[in-house]
């Protein structure tokens, strides 16, 4: 039979989303409605090892839904990879009575999770970063915050470029993965995406802004993903050689980052949120709350770390060995579906890009 949970911890670790507040008030919330106590443990894993935590009450959570950042703080720490720092935060679990832990953040804080789990805590884990890059879930809280964000300061950047007749190569955050680009690129109507998920057309992107010259168009913003490393800098040195079209770079940065989270953040990390308690009183563990569709479901951890290891290309020896033929098969089409989508959406961007 599940063992009982009396009390919970909630951690943010890497790097911090808007729309983590509205996780941490919404599992607050929901365990204190439903009979357990609640621990908030500060910056991440480094915060367990140094047993920085505090009892939360109702009032903790009080007027954060509409904060950016982590009212929990976040933190890197290589030290709970070591056995050493995994006793230390065992040590703290035991000492506050801590049988459950829901962990928000991204691929990295999963794996932390997967080692708590395998020391007996109840973990599970929420997807919060704004790069939407976690395979198994179609959607990571923050990831619209960030994406609006970019949308106002991008068309901001067009109404320059439109003045002076000019070009503005923009690089966007999103780590590896260019899911805010390739969104930011079509709904700022850039002239070209770049990212590391399709090929690039560099002869035909600069046949195309001599076409657009041609027919007077005023403003060009090629949108290019940061985990194109080095890319965006040097293209918008080329680009005034090769079209004769003066060019500015801009790195939006941090700035994506922070800021108020838009409703569906709020709306979509409260959801999930309460699915990561309901999880947890269910007995469960060793899971990540997920998105599919419109709909909040789960997912083992190991089983979506896997995923993710497959769709990046970088599956560890012996990872699927585990895994019957059909599973190994069904975790195929899982990621040939994110992929054509990623694609039918970029081509749909290019279509209408002139
Ligand atoms: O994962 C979120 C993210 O903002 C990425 O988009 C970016 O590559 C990275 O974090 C930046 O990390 P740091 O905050 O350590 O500079």
């Amino acid at each position: 039979m599940a063992k009982k949970l009396k009390r919970i911890g909630i951690l943010t670790s890497g790097g911090d989303a808007p729309g983590m507040n509205a996780s941490i008030r919404a599992i607050t919330r929901k365990a204190l409605n439903s009979g357990l106590e609640v621990v908030a443990i500060y910056e991440g894993y480094k915060g367990l090892i140094e047993d920085n935590t505090k009892l939360y009450q109702i009032r903790d959570v009080s007027n954060i839904i509409n904060h950016g950042g982590t009212i929990l703080f976040t933190a890197r720490c290589p030290e709970f990879k070591t056995e050493e720092g995994m006793e230390k935060a065992m040590a703290t679990c035991e000492k506050h009575h801590i049988d459950g832990i829901v962990t928000i953040g991204g691929d990295g804080t999963f794996r932390g999770a997967l080692d708590l789990s395998r020391h007996g805590i109840h973990c599970i884990g929420l997807p919060g970063t704004i790069d939407n890059d976690i395979t198994s879930t179609d959607y990571t809280i923050g990831y619209d915050t960030a994406m609006n964000t970019a949308i106002q300061m991008v068309d901001r950047l067009r109404d320059t470029c439109e003045s002076h007749f000019r070009c503005n190569v923009v690089e966007i955050m999103g780590n590896n993965s260019g899911y805010i680009a390739l969104n930011v690129g079509l709904a700022t109507g850039s002239s070209q995406i770049v990212v590391n998920e399709m090929p690039l057309d560099e002869s035909r992107m600069f046949d195309e802004i001599k076409t657009g010259k041609e027919r007077k168009k005023r403003h060009y913003i090629i949108m290019v993903a940061e985990g194109v490393k080095g890319y965006a800098e040097d293209l918008a040195k080329r680009i005034p050689e090769i079209t004769g079209i003066d060019t500015r770079f801009t790195r939006l940065g941090h700035v994506v980052r922070g800021g108020s989270p838009t409703l569906r953040d709020r709306v979509i990390a409260s959801q999930m949120g309460v699915e990561a308690v309901n999880l947890l009183i269910q007995g469960k563990s060793n899971m990540v709350v997920c998105m599919h569709g419109e709909e909040i479901t789960s997912m083992d951890i190991e089983y979506a770390l896997t995923l993710d290891q497959m769709y990046k290309g970088n599956l560890k020896p012996g990872a699927l060995s585990k895994y019957s033929i059909s599973t190994v098969e069904e975790m195929k089409d899982f990621c040939t579906r994110k992929r054509e989508n990623f694609a039918s959406l970029y081509n749909l961007a290019l279509d209408i890009s002139q």
